[in-house]
């Protein structure tokens, strides 16, 4: 069994986002990355904090903007009218989940499909759906560079999804099974109501774990060799402390499994690194300059 060690493969990323960076620079474009945050959940403001000083290591520049979770909603959907006329903004990520008063589908449509950094916006959902993706969701397309950098051929492999999440779940179906670099794959999509979870994850050769159950995916269901990619990060109590879990039983699937990407360092830096990536994706596009992205 071998660690894919997203942290390393996360760092190349950084470091071709950073030469990005650089090229947008000397073309007078300094790239920014507004963050927005409307939730008192301590996790998302440690996530919102990570990301700001991801961009002060590569060189974009990092816009916070904290609101209220008291405040009304209208007040959130104000930022994001000022952060979309605000030309000095390439990329808008609104952290998720927002407060119960806000519409989260408003705050969705309301970012414009060019910043969507996040790639959640209908259109851009649409696009990646036509096959025609403008930004790649962040996690998705992390788990496609991790999968690349382990050596897995996609192509007419099977692949089992198990969760639908329209961040994770989703996104990450029409990526594998899409017809671009790192897609081709037969792809199932399993959830809380699929009826034998084992016999679909059994037969797979790549199996993402992204349902938010912790270490739900123990070894029995895993086949010999299959690569496993854990998208959870599940806070749980051991041994009277609180530690962090996938939603893999690593230490049983380890041995089963030709490769696993462990929590943490796997997904999770995957997920930050594509974010600059498609900031200055959409800085280039905005202001038509040519970037060698990573
Ligand atoms: N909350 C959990 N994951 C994400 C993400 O990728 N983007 C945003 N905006 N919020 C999230």
């Amino acid at each position: 069994m071998t660690d894919i060690d997203g942290s390393a493969v996360a760092a190349e990323i950084r470091s071709g986002v950073a030469n990005c960076v650089e090229t947008l620079t000397e073309a007078g474009v300094e790239p920014a990355l507004a963050t927005v945050l409307m939730s008192d959940d301590p996790a998302s403001e440690t996530y919102v904090s990570m990301k700001q000083n991801d961009c002060e290591e590569v060189g974009i520049e990092g816009v916070h903007v904290d609101v209220d979770s008291e405040a009304p909603a209208a007040e959130l959907y104000d930022t994001i009218d000022e952060l979309n006329a605000d030309d000095g903004v390439h990329g808008i990520l609104v952290q998720m989940p927002v407060v119960d008063h806000v519409d989260t589908r408003r705050v969705l449509r309301s970012v414009d499909p060019a910043k969507d950094v996040d790639g959640f916006h209908p259109e851009n959902v649409g696009r990646l759906v036509a096959g025609n993706p403008r930004f790649k969701p962040c996690t998705p397309h992390g788990i496609q560079r991790l999968l690349d950098a382990a050596g897995v051929d996609t192509e007419g492999a099977e692949a089992v999804v198990v969760g639908r999440s329209d961040i994770v779940g989703k996104p990450t179906a029409n990526l594998l099974f899409g017809r671009g670099e790192g897609g081709h794959a037969t792809t199932t999509v399993c959830h809380s109501r699929t009826e034998d979870l084992a016999e679909h994850t059994r037969r797979a050769d790549v199996v993402v774990a992204a349902a938010g159950v912790p270490e739900m995916i123990t070894a029995d269901m895993v086949s010999e060799g299959a690569t496993v990619i854990d998208v959870g990060i599940n806070r749980v109590e051991r041994d009277g402390e609180s530690t962090l879990v996938g939603d893999v039983d690593y230490e049983g699937v380890r041995d089963t499994a030709g490769a696993i990407t462990p929590v943490p360092g796997g997904v999770g830096p995957m997920t930050r690194a594509m974010l600059l990536y498609n900031t200055v994706n959409a800085a280039a596009e905005q202001h038509g300059v040519d970037v060698d992205l990573p």
